[in-house]
């Protein structure tokens, strides 16, 4: 098929490749000319594992090709994916200006019959404002060219998003036309070999379902987040809790980590925008709030067991921090508990000595950017010379199995503050460790 993606971000630019892997040919449209030059030259903009292999791949074999020019790309294309940002406003809605503006170019520039999907997570209703902005310019223009929209919401995991894309655990359609389910059927058989994965249903429906899905593993988290900060309190241990809990196959293993809070692009984001849109219903969605009031809390966490051992004052103390991308897998550093415990720890009189295998750049260039207290070193254990204490906040691979006794010479005290329950607490403190984790006292 002739697919045209707008938008060269995660979403739009994970969605194109693997489009093109599976033999279709793909345009990625996109405002940002640079960006543009740099994909055309294979020069990616964001790390995910497996993506610039298959990018260039798919380049070279003339499917993919990168492109400012949305009036060509979609002149010969049957589907438009709208995959560009919906960043939070200032009052915590998704705010739809750029999404608006595409469907206008697209009403603009359609030449012939389309199916327009939105592709970016968009509140509950944002359909038919694309089916009205697109049909505006085609009244505008005198044409009377038949289009459907459809709503496609993302489901992937960065760090894990080829895979998630190549073998979906579901494909969400939300459309009000046979021949738009049609054709969504087809683009997505060879992503689908199992039919139930394929799950259509009403637009509105669609679009609910990103945020049901990302408000429910935000409330897993910060679920256990809670029961952590009680066990804390009587003595019991979340790790076991969690494990406990677990093996009923009602709630099971997964996204009951008790950890430092949740960040990334996706659950702050949407666990925000859904209050937005309960409210705007004139319904105050309580639980949700305190999904988003929990989490906010738990990024602080580890601050205060910092403070709780070393004093309000922390002038003239180093902490070494292992880990500033907001999970293992990605230099994504949106909403990273790192940007809060680090300011946290900068706010009361620390320095910091920080090492992350992918996202030192980010934080240098944006996130931690101009902070004169934080200092960047090239390895784990550079991160540790003479610092008072370990601070772990991302659990990438290389932190799981260190040399601890190389960790207890470098540092001035041997203690450890883990954000990510890495480490047996019976092990580490046999080696002479004060281990402080989340949900255990
Ligand atoms: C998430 C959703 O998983 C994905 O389906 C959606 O499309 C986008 O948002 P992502 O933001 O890539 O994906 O990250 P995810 O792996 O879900 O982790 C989110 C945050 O939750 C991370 O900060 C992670 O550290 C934290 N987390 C996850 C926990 O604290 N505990 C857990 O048990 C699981």
């Amino acid at each position: 098929m002739n697919i045209t993606v707008i938008g060269t971000g995660y979403v739009g630019l994970v969605s194109g490749t693997c489009f093109s892997e599976m033999g279709n040919k793909v345009t990625c449209v996109d405002i940002d000319v640079q960006k543009i030059k740099n994909l055309q030259q294979g020069i990616i903009p964001i790390y995910e594992p497996g993506l610039e292999p298959m990018v260039l791949k798919n380049s070279k074999k003339g499917n993919l090709l990168f492109t400012t020019d949305l009036k060509t790309a979609i002149k010969d294309t049957e589907i438009v994916f709208i995959a560009v940002g919906t960043p939070m406003g200032n009052d915590g809605s998704a705010d739809l200006q750029y999404v608006l503006e595409v469907a206008k170019s697209i009403g603009e520039n359609m030449q012939k019959s389309l199916v327009v999907v939105d592709k970016s997570t968009v509140p509950v209703g944002t359909a038919d404002k694309v089916k009205i902005t697109i049909q505006k310019e085609l009244n505008i223009r005198g044409e009377a060219i038949p289009f459907d929209v459809v709503s496609n919401p993302e489901f992937l995991k960065e760090g894990a998003a080829i895979n998630d894309f190549m073998k979906p655990d579901r494909v969400i359609i939300g459309a009000e036309t046979a021949t738009a389910i049609e054709k969504m059927k087809q683009l997505y058989a060879p992503f689908c070999m199992s039919h139930d994965r394929f799950i259509v249903m009403d637009i509105r429906s669609a679009e609910m379902t990103k945020y049901a899905a990302n408000a429910m593993l935000a409330t897993k988290i910060s679920f256990m987040n809670e029961i952590a900060n009680i066990c804390e309190k009587v003595g019991a241990d979340a790790n076991m809790v969690r494990i406990g809990i677990g093996s009923d196959e009602r709630i099971g293993y997964n996204f009951i980590y008790p950890g430092c809070g949740y960040g990334g692009s996706c659950f702050p984001k949407d666990v925000k925008a859904l209050q937005k849109i309960a409210l705007e219903h004139n319904y105050e969605a309580k639980l949700i709030s305190s999904v988003e009031e929990v989490n906010n809390a738990q990024k602080l966490v580890i601050a205060q067991k910092i403070t709780q051992r070393f004093g309000e004052n922390l002038s003239g103390k180093i902490f070494g921090v292992w880990g500033l991308a907001f999970k293992p897998g990605t230099d994504d550093m949106r909403e990273a508990p790192a940007i809060y415990v680090i300011k946290e720890l900068i706010k009361k009189g620390a320095s910091i000595l920080a090492y992350d295998p992918k996202a030192m750049g980010e934080a240098k260039n944006f996130y931690l950017k101009n902070m004169a207290k934080v200092n960047y070193v090239n390895s784990k254990y550079q991160a540790l010379e003479n610092a008072d204490a370990l601070v772990l906040l991302t659990e990438w691979k290389e932190f799981r199995s260190p040399d601890f006794t190389e960790i207890k010479k470098l540092l001035k005290n041997p203690i450890i503050f883990d954000g990510r329950n890495q480490y047996n607490v019976f092990n580490l403190e046999t080696k002479g460790f004060e281990y402080y984790q989340i949900g255990k006292k």
